[in-house]
């Protein structure tokens, strides 16, 4: 059976990982990149650092604004399916790419899969959920991490199965030999991220951010890998971090991060999923989350109220690592139930 992955964001990278590589060995897979993501750290790095062999096509498409990034993709990607003609068309996720992905796809009248379908924000103004809705809606499998991904679906009237998280396979099958090849650090730091453009761009919550971790970086190291994005928006607005960041991370060093940590504060969905597998303390950027999973025993405690002393009062409670329960994400199994799920197409 001939699968044609279209993929162009970080986030779709790691969950390319494993899942890839283990439909190489059965099917025809072509690798299709909208070049949504192009810097070396945001794209390249990872199908490096995870041996995922060169895209078969890359469309260079580069940033936009949010419509014409997803048209440029859509012109390009109807010409290109109709030429490899899938029989399969397999996107991933909740960006952009998977948005064109999977319109192009249907245009063309193409059985559709939708990796990580059924996950919901209940925000239509996120442009990820509205990615997500549209493209549930239209996929002919959607493969779900979460039983509660499965139910949201069940809600919508949508057909859905309960894989796993590709994720978790990702985290239990890379962190234990992130641990054998590097010492954890000895320190206890924070670990942040943010790049959502909900706070990016907008001047007042980007400084009530960086004020807050301006102080917490008094007392605390602070380790923050800098989103291209955080760093254009941080320049235009003339918001000035007190403590050195670093350039974006590779995954492997993100998971090492992770497990060192004390605490975690991102706005990024994957991430605060990831500090939920690692039992690490999050907080979360946001008035909501998909992944509400990780709000128990406030594993991760969002800030509905985007403050710099509602940060400070969160970072400065008292909170210990957890024990994850790792069956709400399937335990690791979602790669081998995806295939078995993809097998029986090919019957
Ligand atoms: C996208 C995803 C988001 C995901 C994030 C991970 C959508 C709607 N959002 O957001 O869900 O969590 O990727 O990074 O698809 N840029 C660079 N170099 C790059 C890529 C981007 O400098 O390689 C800068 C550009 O200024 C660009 C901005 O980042 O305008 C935003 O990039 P974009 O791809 O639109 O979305 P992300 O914010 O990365």
């Amino acid at each position: 059976m001939k699968i044609a992955t279209i993929v162009g964001a970080r986030p779709n990278f790691v969950k390319l990982a494993l899942l890839h590589k283990t439909m190489m060995k059965e099917f025809d897979c072509v690798l299709i990149h909208t070049g949504q993501h192009y810097d070396y750290d945001m794209s390249e790095a990872f199908f490096k650092e995870f041996s995922i062999p060169k895209p078969d096509y890359n469309l260079g498409i580069g940033s936009f604004p949010r419509g014409e990034q997803i048209g440029k993709m859509l012109i390009e990607l109807e010409w290109i399916l109709k030429e490899v003609s899938p029989k399969l068309v397999m996107v991933l996720g909740d960006v952009n790419s998977a948005l064109a992905g999977a319109l192009s796809a249907k245009i063309l009248n193409l059985p559709l899969a939708h990796i990580e379908a059924g996950v919901r924000y209940n925000d239509m103004s996120q442009p990820e959920e509205l990615n997500r809705v549209i493209v549930d809606r239209i996929s002919n499998l959607n493969l779900c991490p979460t039983p509660t991904a499965a139910s949201n679906l069940d809600l919508e009237g949508t057909d859905g199965i309960f894989t796993g998280d590709i994720m978790l396979d990702n985290f239990l099958h890379y962190s234990s030999d992130s641990w054998h090849q590097s010492a954890p650090l000895a320190k206890q730091f924070i670990y942040v991220t943010v790049h959502r453009a909900e706070n990016t761009d907008n001047k007042e919550r980007l400084q009530h951010i960086a004020t807050a971790l301006n102080k917490l970086s008094k007392k605390q190291t602070i380790v923050f890998p800098l989103h291209p994005r955080t760093k254009k928006m941080l320049e235009q607005f003339h918001l000035k971090l007190e403590f050195d960041v670093i350039e974006p991370i590779e995954y492997h060093q993100s998971l090492n991060f992770l497990q060192s940590a004390s605490l975690v504060i991102t706005d990024s969905g994957g991430l605060q999923k990831e500090a939920y597998f690692a039992g690490t303390p999050c907080i979360t950027l946001d008035k909501n989350t998909p992944w509400p999973e990780t709000l128990r025993s406030e594993a991760n405690i969002l800030i509905s109220n985007l403050t710099c002393d509602n940060i400070l009062n969160i970072a400065t409670m008292r909170r210990v690592p957890f024990r994850p329960i790792l069956s709400l994400f399937g335990n690791g199994k979602a790669v081998e139930n995806t295939m078995i799920l993809l097998r029986s197409l090919n019957a």
